[in-house]
């Protein structure tokens, strides 16, 4: 009975009541498999196993029927039912940020007494993260030229071109046949005219058959892909040659060198948890990883834009078009903000950065992922 967990045990670790389990057996969803000498029901690790799924479906908000039918699929593993689970609650997650940063903009706005239309109260509730955030983007985010001739250079002779994530299309090459994919309804809205048609789509199901692209690209995007590396395959799948700007979330010495990440925002290091090394995302296309340095003037307004022009982190407008700030929660970015201001006004910023502010280029982990 050594590695089997009693009903009252069970119940005590995941805070779900007796009679709940009870419950589960007794219709079936989750019957342990043996009892103990007392006649208690007990549950072995395959049974704990299933109960993990089966509390995690509960909390996403399934209904029992749809649960069983979920836990039983014999073509869904253990590894299947993690990967589901975490797209699901990371999607979750982001419609949350989404939600809060609606609330944020609606308490700002009373707060200055500007009243919202009823339309716009109804909006957060069907906000994905992007259609929450989307419209500050094209205020800082556009063609880096440094990084779209790398880009464009590694599509090599791709005629046709898939742009997976496109938001605005920053990286679209002009001079080659061109379809977007962007499931944000804010910022599909926001393309300019005359940009490459837009498919509402996600990544993970492309609606292309096999190869139907010289080449597929993805630009700042994977990070929010709910299982990236299905949304890699995928790109592997419909086209010949796959191109991926993204960054290296395993390697810690770039966050560490990163005076933002190390010295302010050191709740970044949360939002990698559990992203795939980049040995697997460049895996999932069969592609090698090439580093993408910064240049000191990145026309570009992400993340790392501004690691030689700190005071750029304190414009509303430049965090407002970068996730990362959104999903840290309102009380991180405040309190990075304040003392970055602080640092900056003391000079503890500048005597801190002294080899920063000598270099033109920095390594912050941006990647290239060619295949
Ligand atoms: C930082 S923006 C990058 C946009 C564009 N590629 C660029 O470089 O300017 C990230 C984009 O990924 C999109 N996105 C989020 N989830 C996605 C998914 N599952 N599949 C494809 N794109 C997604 C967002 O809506 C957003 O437009």
């Amino acid at each position: 009975m050594a590695e089997h967990l009693t009903v009252g045990r069970v119940a005590e670790l995941t805070g779900v009541s007796v009679r709940t389990l009870h419950h589960y057996d007794e219709i079936g969803l989750l019957a342990p498999s043996t009892r103990t000498t007392a006649g208690h029901r007990a549950y072995s690790a395959a049974d704990v196993q299933r109960l993990r799924e089966v509390l995690a479906y509960r909390r996403l908000g399934f209904g029992l029927r749809e649960i069983a039918d979920l836990v039983d699929d014999p073509a869904t593993d253990a590894v299947a039912h993690l990967c589901r689970l975490r797209g699901l609650l990371s999607d979750q997650r982001d419609r949350a940020a989404a939600m809060v940063a609606a609330i944020d903009r609606e308490l700002d706005a009373r707060a200055r007494g500007i009243r919202t239309t009823p339309e716009e109260q109804l909006r957060m509730f069907g906000a994905q993260l992007y259609d929450a955030i989307g419209s500050a983007y094209p205020a800082t985010r556009r063609t880096e030229p440094r990084i779209a001739a790398r880009i464009w250079d590694a599509l090599g002779d791709a005629r046709t071109v898939l742009n997976v994530g496109a938001g605005t299309g920053s990286y679209e090459p002009p001079d080659r046949d061109v379809t977007a994919v962007e499931p944000s309804a804010v910022m599909r809205a926001q393309r300019p005219p005359g940009a490459a048609p837009c498919v509402a789509a996600a990544a993970q199901r492309l609606p292309f058959p096999d190869r139907s692209f010289d080449a597929a690209m993805a630009v700042s995007t994977v990070h929010h892909w709910p299982d990236p590396i299905a949304g890699l395959r995928e790109m592997r799948r419909v086209a010949r040659r796959v191109v991926v700007f993204t960054y290296d979330a395993d390697d810690t010495g770039w966050r560490q060198r990163f005076w933002l990440t190390r010295d302010y925002l050191p709740e970044f290091a949360e939002l990698l948890v559990g992203w795939p090394a980049l040995a697997d995302l460049a895996d999932a296309i069969g592609g090698r990883a090439e580093p993408v340095l910064v240049p000191w003037d990145c026309v570009d307004g992400f993340f790392e834009a501004y690691w030689r022009r700190p005071e750029a982190y304190l414009d509303e407008h430049v965090r407002r078009a970068v996730s990362v700030w959104t999903r840290v929660g309102p009380r991180a970015e405040q309190r990075a903000v304040d003392t970055l201001r602080e640092d900056l006004t003391s000079g503890r910023w500048a005597e801190r950065n002294r080899d920063v502010v000598a270099l033109d280029t920095a390594e912050l982990g941006l990647r290239l992922l060619v295949a």
